[in-house]
């Protein structure tokens, strides 16, 4: 169970999964859960699905947008004050607007990089002065295959999930001295919504024959790898990328 010892008290650690009612978020929040984090999974805007989450599960959910910093200032400062200061971030909380490049709007580039990538910046800077103050902390972002290798119809998301390997490796070096990790699990396609809103002819045949494995992933495939990423014993790991994509691309 992941503890911490606060004066004279054993008190559980706070995670906060972004995304973390849905897909592979809801995946990684159980498995904190269960690993023994008291955990805050935020959602955007599926009502239903994450009031059935809670019921579910009994995790705390918060609604708000990840791209606003804003929005992020007062959903941060609501789970500090319900559950107390944030020690492991987990930065899910991902959208797809797939088209080729030269059809692309402005909204579907500005979309994607607004959740997907601007999170980071947002929740990581809210959490990381608190984290560097108590000396200890883990930042864990999820990037994608599609951000190491690239994707066609998705020069938005490549761009955002490879950005978050570079902040990462930038956050990692400027906090390892302060007992806090950042990494990324980087996912090949795993069977969520996300990966099944793509034609089934494209998975079919451009996509499946690539993964060496021969299926798709599981969420909590995923979440395994951030719950060891989130532990004390992966101390000695920072700055590093956690390929688990059934051999597609070996990086
Ligand atoms: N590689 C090479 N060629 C491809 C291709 C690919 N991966 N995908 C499509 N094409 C080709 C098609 O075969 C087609 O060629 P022809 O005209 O010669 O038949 C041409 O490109 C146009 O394809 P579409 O008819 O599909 O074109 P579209 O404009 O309707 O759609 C698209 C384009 C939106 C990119 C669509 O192909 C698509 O959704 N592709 C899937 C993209 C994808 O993999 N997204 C991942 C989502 S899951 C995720 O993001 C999670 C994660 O992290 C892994």
């Amino acid at each position: 169970m992941e503890i911490q010892v606060v004066g004279s008290k054993l008190m559980a650690r706070i995670a906060v999964v972004t995304g973390g009612t849905r897909g592979i978020g809801a995946a990684i929040s159980v498995a904190l859960k269960d690993a023994g984090y008291n955990v805050a999974a935020s959602y955007g805007g599926n009502d239903e699905a994450a009031n059935k989450f809670k019921g579910e599960t009994g995790i705390a959910v918060y609604k708000w947008d990840v791209g606003d910093f804003e929005a992020c200032q007062a959903g941060v400062a609501q789970i500090e004050a319900d559950l107390g200061p944030i020690d492991v971030l987990v930065n899910n909380a991902g959208i797809t607007r797939d088209g080729t490049l030269h059809r692309m709007s402005v909204e579907n580039w500005a979309a994607v990089i607004s959740t997907n990538l601007n999170s980071l910046f947002n929740m990581t800077r809210l959490v990381i002065e608190g984290m560097r103050e108590r000396g200890f902390g883990r930042i864990i972002s999820i990037s994608s295959v599609n951000g190491q290798k690239g994707q066609f119809g998705q020069s938005n998301y490549a761009a955002a999930k490879s950005g978050a390997i570079g902040f990462t490796k930038a956050v990692a070096q400027e906090n390892a001295a302060k007992g806090i990790t950042a990494n990324v699990v980087s996912p090949g396609y795993i069977g969520t919504e996300m990966v099944r809103a793509v034609p089934e002819d494209v998975l079919n045949a451009k996509i499946l024959p690539l993964i060496p494995v021969g299926r798709l992933g599981e969420p909590e495939e995923i979440a395994r790898c951030v719950t060891f990423l989130a532990s004390e014993d992966a101390g000695f790991i920072t700055g590093s990328t956690l390929s688990a994509n059934g051999g597609q691309y070996m990086a």
